[in-house]
């Protein structure tokens, strides 16, 4: 009755300005917003982060990271087992040694946790991607990244080139121990280039380098440092690690590891640097990953667990957003979870 009663002209003026292009057409059913998504979450893209211990012998539980456990070496081949089912993309090694020192010269050992982890899990699973962490804020004493000595005024600062032994030490026992990719995440000048000559010196020219090369001093690292019993014991990381402030910045430390030798990039932490990731993402041509770290991981397991959001969207939100940033792969503590949840 209602339209009997509309004057036609009025009818075909309305009808006029109706939309002719309708975007919802494309979001009407499942089907067609799958044939349209532009940006994919695949397990492959996932790399869990695993923190082995040197003398644990039952998994010791992370207050701050609830799921997440400093692990015994021994439970490396049942981990290396749990990511291949799941089909994610890779697993990346902390250590926590028995002893720490000053210089970190536990994370050169042979028989420390990750190359012994690295060992456990090739033999277990010899396809499944395993990337080393390359840093010593686990193994000294004091928590920094890097060997100190007292500056011109007589403060403690990182000392650059002596920490760069260090870690390319690390580096080439990680890679004959196995590791397929080392991930330098100190900061330090010119370690891209020093772990690449020194892998390249012991005939290591197949282990590649992620380089965590924009790695910004984050309040969302706290949790790890938990994880990794590496809080810095005095001042902060904000001498090495960039300022939150920066963004074209980003684009000089990424391009410096790529002259470096860098295979990979990453930027660190994600979620509040989707910008910076999709700058990088534009600016170099390599494989790029992101880590959604522990922080963030934090804050969604607090929210969820008070019923604030539903965890399961909420994470493959979030991933799907790194993705779409820029973000060739992501390493995340959710990963088992997602790739469950992807199926
Ligand atoms: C340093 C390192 C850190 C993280 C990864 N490697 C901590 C830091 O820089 O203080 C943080 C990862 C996370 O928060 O999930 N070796």
């Amino acid at each position: 009755a209602g339209s009997a009663s509309v004057h036609p002209r009025c009818g075909w003026y309305a009808r006029a300005v109706f939309p002719t292009k309708r975007p919802r057409r494309l979001r009407r059913t499942p089907a067609i917003r799958a044939l349209v998504r532009e940006t994919t979450l695949t397990p492959t893209d996932l790399i869990l982060p695993l923190f082995f211990h040197e003398t644990l012998t039952e998994p010791r539980p992370i207050s701050t990271m609830p799921g997440v456990a400093q692990l015994p070496v021994a439970e490396a081949a049942a981990q290396a087992r749990l990511a291949k089912e799941h089909g994610i993309g890779g697993v990346i090694l902390f250590g926590l040694p028995k002893e720490k020192d000053p210089i970190g010269a536990a994370a050169y050992d042979p028989n420390g946790p990750v190359p012994r982890a690295v060992k456990a899990m090739k033999d277990a699973v010899p396809e499944l991607l395993v990337i080393t962490d390359v840093c010593v804020d686990e193994y000294t004493d004091h928590g920094h990244c890097g060997v100190l000595k007292p500056d011109a005024r007589g403060e403690m600062d990182v000392d650059n080139d002596a920490t760069l032994e260090v870690l390319a030490r690390a580096a080439v026992v990680h890679a004959q121990a196995g590791a397929d990719v080392v991930a330098p995440s100190d900061m330090m000048d010119g370690r891209v280039g020093a772990l690449r000559r020194a892998l390249d010196a012991e005939s290591l020219t197949s282990t590649a380098i992620l380089s965590y090369a924009v790695k910004y001093a984050s309040s969302f690292y706290g949790p790890f440092r938990e994880a990794a019993d590496c809080a810095p014991k005095f001042g902060d990381r904000a001498g090495y690690q960039m300022d939150p402030g920066n963004a074209r910045e980003a684009l000089r430390e990424a391009a410096l590891d790529e002259e470096e030798g860098a295979d990979m990039l990453m930027v660190k932490p994600a979620l509040t640097y989707l910008d910076i990731l999709a700058k990088v993402r534009e600016a170099s041509p390599l494989p790029l990953g992101a880590y959604n770290v522990s922080g963030e991981f934090a804050m969604i397991k607090a929210a969820s667990e008070r019923g604030m959001i539903d965890e399961r969207r909420a994470v493959l939100e979030l991933l799907t957003s790194i993705r779409r940033a820029g973000a060739d792969f992501i390493l995340t503590y959710h990963a088992l979870d997602a790739a469950r949840w992807i199926g």
